[in-house]
């Protein structure tokens, strides 16, 4: 069947104006993922306006055998929002309502479509905040942070978007509509099925709204970013804060290359400290609004300076000193991606194996040649961020041809140290080789089994964390 005749039936199916996107400039904008390392083509791509669109799109691809891939802020970073082999590509980003805040029980019901930022903005007007925070916020949108169970900067003290999800409205792939919204905190009615599609990658159905839980803002947020002389006593170091700051929302580190890299790319950035150091740590507490609050935190950061945990500090002021050292950390994925082709792994280690893990990395990186190791993350959450980013002199085959030996050398360290293959980005295209490092057999073969009875037909991402049904 041509691609006319696909887009034509299409749009004999579907009809209402600007549905249906088939022109080759228009489908390219959705074809290529954010890191440049996966594209595909798509004979089309479909932007429904609401929840009965998602279903008329889902009956039309499934009656001209067509699979879809569900795409949102197209900001995911494994390989799983973009076509591979001809999917058409149904993109959630016009169900951009949020619909309803209910004050007394702290809940909003949103669409899918709906960008992060936008949700952060909303809520603050209500004197709320929305507790997951990540640097896509311009561009992610809840609907995709949902199907990869995104983390961000304040896991630590708030969960993962698994945690803030009471309700989901979900399109199955035989156009069924599951809606149970609600925001109950307590509904244990038989299994909780909102569970089974959160993280599920866009592979078991297509979610179109949620209820989240909204969290009153602190009166207060306490910023501070440490210089650390070694990354030695990083387990000391995140005993130390956990026992004396007990509002601890984030604890980010980016090591000494990373900072370097980021200020390459932007030339004006200073060098926090004196010096260049090993490691730099960001702390950040809620605390009350109090005038001594701040001399509380300082107080109760003192205490990291005088044991040699941190060889120097520099503690927020004002919301715009505390924004500059954010941008540091959000500053680095995104130099990252300009400076140049990364092999990127999202791992997992225990708390007491960091030290040793970052020092591996960066001798894995050297071993295999040509590669920038930069390594960040979210150390609260033992997450590190490994970017292995190709250096200039070495050709982009042999860079793409590294990949799978290092990821296989990685992981199996990584499964050694009882961690886990993937700590927010989910598995997508690009980590199914090594799902087998981090479940076992017997759970594999049970997603399978979900898989097969959610999309029997397999048209819904089909390749997202199974190569093949
Ligand atoms: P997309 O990229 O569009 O899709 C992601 C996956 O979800 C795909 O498999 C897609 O098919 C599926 N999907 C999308 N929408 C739906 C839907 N409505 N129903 C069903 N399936 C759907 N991630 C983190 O966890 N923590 C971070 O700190 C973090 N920082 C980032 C920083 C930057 C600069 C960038 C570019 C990315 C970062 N990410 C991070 C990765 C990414 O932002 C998250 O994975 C995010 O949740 C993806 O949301 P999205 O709307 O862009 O989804
Ligand atoms: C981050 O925390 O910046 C992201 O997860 C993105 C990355 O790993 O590059
Ligand atoms: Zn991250």
């Amino acid at each position: 069947m041509g691609v006319t005749s696909v887009v034509e039936q299409l749009k004999a199916e579907l009809g209402s104006p600007g549905l249906v996107l088939s022109e080759a400039d228009e489908v390219a904008a959705y074809t290529s993922d954010w890191t440049r390392k996966f594209s595909g083509v798509a004979p089309a791509v479909l932007r429904p306006r609401d929840t009965d669109e998602v279903r008329r799109c889902v009956l039309a691809c499934r009656k001209l055998g067509l699979a879809l891939v569900p795409q949102g802020g197209n900001t995911g970073l494994v390989g799983g929002s973009v076509p591979r082999a001809g999917e058409v590509v149904l993109s959630l980003s016009r169900l951009n309502k949020i619909e309803n805040f209910d004050a007394a029980s702290a809940t909003v019901q949103v669409q899918a479509g709906v960008v992060l930022q936008a949700l952060h903005e909303d809520l603050a007007g209500r004197g709320c905040v929305f507790p997951v925070d990540l640097g896509a916020r311009g561009s992610c949108q809840i609907g995709g942070m949902i199907a990869t169970n995104a983390g961000g900067i304040k896991v630590l003290r708030y969960g993962h978007m698994r945690e803030q999800v009471l309700s989901l409205e979900v399109v199955l792939a035989d156009g069924t509509v599951m809606s149970n919204l609600h925001g109950l905190k307590k509904n244990n009615t038989g299994l909780d099925l909102k569970h089974v599609f959160i993280g599920s990658e866009g592979m078991l159905g297509i979610i179109t709204r949620a209820v989240l839980q909204a969290r009153p803002a602190p009166e207060a947020v306490q910023t501070a970013l440490l210089a650390l002389d070694t990354r030695d006593r990083l387990p000391e170091l995140l005993t130390m804060l956990r026992e004396r700051l007990r509002g601890l929302s984030s604890l980010e580190i980016i090591t000494q290359d990373s900072i370097a890299l980021y200020k390459e790319v932007e030339p004006g950035t200073r060098e926090p400290f004196d010096k260049a150091y090993p490691a730099c740590v960001i702390v950040e507490e809620e605390t009350g609004a109090g005038e001594n609050e701040r001399d509380g935190f300082l107080e109760r950061l003192s205490g990291v300076i005088e044991s040699g945990l941190a060889a120097d500090a520099v503690v927020a002021e004002s919301e715009a000193q505390a924004q500059a050292i954010w941008r540091l950390r959000d500053g680095v994925t995104e130099a990252i991606s300009r400076a140049g082709l990364t092999h990127k792994f999202d791992v997992t280690v225990p708390p007491g194996a960091l030290p040793g893990f970052l020092t591996q990395m960066e001798r894995f990186g050297d071993e295999a040649g040509g590669l920038r190791t930069l390594l960040f993350g979210h150390l609260g959450d033992g997450n590190v961020h490994v970017n292995m980013m190709q250096k200039p002199e070495l050709p982009e085959d042999e860079f793409l041809a590294k990949g799978p030996a290092l990821a296989e050398r990685i992981y199996s360290l990584v499964a050694e140290l009882k961690g886990s293959i993937s700590a927010e980005h989910g598995i997508g295209i690009a980590k199914r080789a090594y799902l087998h490092h981090s479940r076992t057999a017997e759970e594999i073969s049970l997603m399978r089994g979900m898989k097969r009875l959610l999309d029997p037909d397999n048209i819904l991402n089909p390749g997202v964390l199974f190569e093949s049904a």
